[in-house]
């Protein structure tokens, strides 16, 4: 329960009564805030991991619900071995730290995507977290890893045709609510925002069915350079926009 309605962070104020329900984030730009400062890019991984745990702890704060990451996609496998292993060490790092802070913080974990091509140590302790989410109410966070939007699609209409091979179900069964269902966000709401920092204008493979009705920030900073004020501007701009789902 929340005291005031707004919130305000150096001169942004955001309705804390009408803020969207599940904010989704492509943490984009990492690499070129280091090369910008001669610093490797991996430097500017660990940039971004930090400000995705204090974006993340200010969420949790002013009580939103759902928070989704893109950590690393399903085509990151193809970036130099070192840079894909800094990246999977910040991930085992902070969910080793969740696992000591995560009931404190109120803040359950879920990991999106194909865990199976995850080394068997992160695997452990992501189950570690999954057990730990079960006692929290608070913030759910997200994290995309191994996560592609097509592969998301393909393995849920999979599920489906197996299903409908097995007579479970039949072909004309099949609805948005039925492949909701077998995708890895099945449960979760659809992004109410998706933000995008670094100046691209793309969804890069980034939740392409739940998007469908998404509002969308773009915005040039990069992802290490975001703070508090940035998230209340893109949440002042969200709550700005008439969502009409079609209609009029
Ligand atoms: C995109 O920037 C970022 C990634 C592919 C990795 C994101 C990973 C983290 C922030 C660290 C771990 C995450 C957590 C949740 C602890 P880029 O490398 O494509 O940047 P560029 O476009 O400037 O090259």
């Amino acid at each position: 329960m929340h005291l005031f309605r707004k919130k305000n962070v150096a001169g942004v104020d955001v309705d804390l009564a009408h803020l969207p329900s599940h904010i989704a984030i492509i943490m984009d730009g990492n690499g070129r805030w280091a090369t910008s400062r001669g610093l490797p890019r991996t430097v500017g991984h660990r940039e971004g991991s930090e400000t995705f745990r204090r974006v993340a702890t200010y969420l949790n704060n002013i009580g939103l619900k759902h928070l989704t990451v893109y950590a690393f996609s399903t085509e990151n496998w193809s970036r130099p071995v070192e840079e894909v292993d800094a990246i999977m060490r910040l991930l085992k790092e902070y969910f080793l730290e969740a696992c000591e802070k995560m009931v404190r913080d109120n803040i359950s974990l879920k990991i999106l995507g194909d865990q199976s091509a995850l080394s068997p140590e992160l695997r452990e302790i992501i189950k570690r977290t999954d057990e730990l989410s079960l006692q929290t109410s608070g913030l759910k966070v997200n994290v995309c890893i191994n996560y592609g939007g097509r592969a998301e699609i393909v393995n849920a209409a999979r599920i489906l045709a197996e299903k409908a091979v097995l007579g479970e179900i039949k072909p004309e069964d099949i609805d948005v609510s039925l492949l909701s269902e077998e995708l890895y966000t099945a449960g979760i709401p659809d992004p109410d925002l998706i933000i995008r920092p670094s100046g691209e204008l793309r969804i890069s493979n980034f939740l392409l069915w739940q998007s469908a009705y998404a509002e969308f920030y773009f915005t040039d900073m990069l992802w290490p350079d975001f703070d508090e004020k940035e998230i209340n501007r893109a949440i002042l701009s969200y709550q700005k926009r008439n969502r009409r789902y079609g209609g009029i």
